[in-house]
């Protein structure tokens, strides 16, 4: 096995304490894998998304919001490629993204909305699975993050060019 992973494995009692310290996690990295890789290649489109909608940004202020969720999601996917490496001993290689299509802006907010929230929702249930530390930071980070997403894009519907 590589050496980061049993770098990783031993040093997840040492992060914490308390009961879960014991149980077998092999079976928990195995499954968390394909998990980050499915997350990583959302992370990046919905980062690629982002970017794309902000051309369609009424005000500066929107753009400068949308651009920042860009930012943060392919943040995410970098965090995650990360954690991947630690675990795998080598980096994903995303597959190429889905086409963008954006009809409507108003229309897109609202689906993101609900894309935003489902991802609140997926990585708080990966942080209280997380056996160690570092991937709890990881998932409640993120998830931190996407719901700041969802709880910020109602300003742009507000926003309205003059
Ligand atoms: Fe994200
Ligand atoms: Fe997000």
């Amino acid at each position: 096995m590589y050496q980061s992973y049993n770098y990783y494995q031993n040093n997840k009692c040492s992060n914490n304490n308390y009961l879960n310290c014991g149980y077998n996690n092999n079976n928990y990295f195995q499954e968390l894998i394909p998990r980050l890789e499915e997350y990583i290649q959302d992370e990046l489109q919905d980062s690629a998304y982002y970017y794309a909608l902000a051309e369609f940004a009424p005000t500066q202020r929107a753009k400068d919001l949308i651009m920042e969720f860009g930012m943060d999601e392919a943040k995410h996917a970098e965090n995650f490629q990360r954690a991947y490496s630690m675990i795998t001993g080598r980096y994903y290689m995303p597959q190429p993204l889905k086409p963008i299509v954006i009809e409507d802006y108003e229309e897109a907010l609202k689906i993101r909305v609900i894309a935003e929230t489902n991802d609140y929702e997926k990585y708080g249930k990966e942080y209280l699975m997380a056996p160690n530390k570092y991937l709890q930071d990881l998932f409640f980070n993120t998830r931190t993050d996407e719901a700041k997403h969802a709880m910020r894009i109602p300003i742009l519907f507000e926003e309205e060019a003059d």
